[in-house]
């Protein structure tokens, strides 16, 4: 499974990309509002810091001016994927887009149905939210299982990148349906190593070890 991270804060993106382990970036019009910066600028410095995809999003609503906007942000950078809505004219936009050439993330996906729609229009990723669909009482993990089958039974090779995603357990749940992908706050991606037994075996290791008064 591949590991992107959901923000604009560089100096985030900056700390955990030094792991090694991520992979790609997504950003959408509300996380660059929350990071001040301009979003050519910020998307730029994020491209620089990572060699995977980097979401980038249209804040057009028709078609031909997404098409306009996403050939603005392709030019930043070669690892730009262009995030479009999931609506008619986003769809448009994606087919467009991904007969040129360019990566495209269909963003915005509440239903299987509409996942189907972005794998046909050429998609390099479709992003279903969990988080907001388990916000209104639904289960989004469902979803996801449901695209998976659905692209599997046709052989899309569109990318499940599951998306809104709130807890360390969504990650895990998402990776056992086979989610290619998971896009996640830094918070999260922070949490996974987390375990309290972890914490506290290496502490009476560490306390054990002392005793010791070896060095190496
Ligand atoms: C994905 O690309 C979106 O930016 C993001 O995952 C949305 O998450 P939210 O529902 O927590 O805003």
């Amino acid at each position: 499974m591949k590991f992107f991270v959901d923000t604009a804060e560089t100096a985030d993106i900056r700390e955990l990309a030094a792991t090694g382990l991520v992979d790609g970036v997504t950003t959408n019009p509300s996380l660059i509002a929350k990071s001040g910066r301009d979003i050519i600028e910020v998307t730029k410095e994020i491209c620089d810091i990572v060699e995977g995809p980097v979401s980038a999003e249209v804040t057009a609503t028709e078609a031909d001016e997404m098409i306009v906007q996403g050939k603005k942000l392709v030019k930043i950078a070669d690892n730009i994927a262009v995030k479009v809505p999931l609506t008619w004219d986003g769809l448009r936009a994606c087919k467009a887009l991904s007969d040129d050439g360019h990566m495209v993330n269909v963003t915005l996906c509440f239903t299987a149905s509409q996942a189907l729609l972005a794998a046909k229009a050429g998609a390099t990723f479709i992003s279903p939210f969990i988080g907001r669909l388990d916000d209104i009482g639904l289960d989004g993990m469902e979803l996801i299982a449901d695209i998976r089958q659905i692209y599997d039974n046709y052989g899309y090779e569109t990318e499940i990148l599951a998306a809104s995603i709130r807890t360390v357990n969504h990650i895990r749940d998402a990776a056992k349906i086979g989610a290619d992908v998971a896009t996640m706050p830094p918070s999260v991606m922070k949490l996974l190593s987390k375990h309290p037994l972890t914490d506290a075996g290496l502490a009476a290791f560490m306390a054990d070890w002392a005793k010791t008064g070896q060095a190496f």
